[in-house]
């Protein structure tokens, strides 16, 4: 089976979280490295989880602390009615035994991206100062990355953080537009197909009762999301966007894509909206358009079904047998 390697770049947050134990049970993708951003909490804090996350799910990968402003505005409050305090809901016992690489994520991804020419997908489900910054810190590496699968944007919906605006690009449209603007392949993974993808407390019921350890923890990490979803749509479910992107690399035949130009309204009223450019010398976006809902849900299951005995198999292979 061929397995691909990937880099999150995160800014956990749940549905950050949900992706990142996703990606790890899945034994279609390698984690090579997390990256981390400002965003759903500030840096650190997205460094503390992200460090947390991979001991809690035995999974050895690298953690690297990325930008802790936008590239260009001010930072916006990270959203701490969305996902907690600390970005895991009322979780607050989030304390890492390691600690991160030492290098700040741009140059730590364009290391490892280049030692790894062709082969790796970059997965940015937070806002995109990280990868602007890797742009401007190593142009080149446009030639070495496989492709980007990112979790951003609205391109026929409304947003979700204003009417326009979708939240990592709200939180720095300078950094998405410079991305969508770069000669690279993406596959963006907005509000267009997320918002579809409505997650009750069944589903997380289901991946607790197969995989206690880490099925329980994303089934009590749902709990303070859907609480929030709840206020927002009126029903008990949550919207699973980054997981979404996660399946995008695995499950691509689930998705249906448009080609279009994209770019990236950078001030005023509509700021952080994408719409498609009339720049038609822009390389195309793969834009998802939509996304079957209930095959999400079932692969969704289906994977945090096994993920303890994933995470088993891990400690086995580390020769340490404790769960
Ligand atoms: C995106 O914003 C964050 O709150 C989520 O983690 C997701 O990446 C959805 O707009
Ligand atoms: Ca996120």
């Amino acid at each position: 089976m061929l397995v691909q390697k990937i880099i999150i770049d995160t800014d956990p947050g749940i549905d950050d979280a949900m992706a990142i134990h996703q990606a790890f049970a899945d034994s279609r993708l390698e984690v090579v490295g997390l990256t981390t951003i400002f965003g759903n909490v500030y840096v650190d804090q997205a460094t503390r989880n992200s460090l947390w996350l991979a001991e809690h799910g035995g999974y050895k990968c690298a953690v690297a602390r990325g930008a802790e402003r936008p590239i260009s505005i001010e930072m916006n409050t990270p959203s701490f009615h969305v996902h907690g305090e600390q970005g895991f809901g009322e979780i607050t016992e989030i304390i890492p035994v390691g600690t991160a690489d030492p290098r700040p994520a741009h140059i730590y991804l364009s290391e490892t991206i280049r030692a790894n020419t062709g082969e790796i997908i970059l997965c940015p489900i937070g806002p995109l100062s990280n990868i602007a910054n890797l742009l401007d810190y190593d142009p080149e590496i446009i030639n070495h990355i496989k492709k980007l699968v990112i979790m951003g944007g609205a391109v026929h919906a409304l947003g979700n953080v204003t009417p326009y605006a979708e939240a990592n690009f709200w939180n720095d449209p300078h950094a998405a537009e410079k991305v969508l603007e770069a000669n690279w392949e993406i596959d963006l993974i907005g509000l267009d197909v997320t918002s579809n993808i409505q997650f009750s407390h069944d589903v997380f019921t289901q991946g607790a009762k197969n995989s206690p350890r880490i099925g329980g923890f994303i089934h009590d990490l749902s709990k303070f999301y859907i609480n929030f979803y709840k206020r927002v749509v009126g029903k008990s479910v949550c919207l699973m966007h980054d997981p979404a992107a996660i399946l995008a690399i695995t499950d691509p035949d689930i998705f249906t894509f448009q080609k279009a130009p994209l770019s990236v309204i950078l001030e005023g009223e509509k700021v952080g909206n994408s719409f498609v450019s009339e720049n038609l010398e822009r390389r195309p976006v793969n834009v998802a358009v939509y996304v079957d809902a209930k095959a999400a849900q079932r692969k969704f299951i289906s994977i945090f079904s096994q993920a303890d005995s994933a995470y088993k198999k891990r400690l086995n292979s580390q020769g340490n047998k404790k769960l």
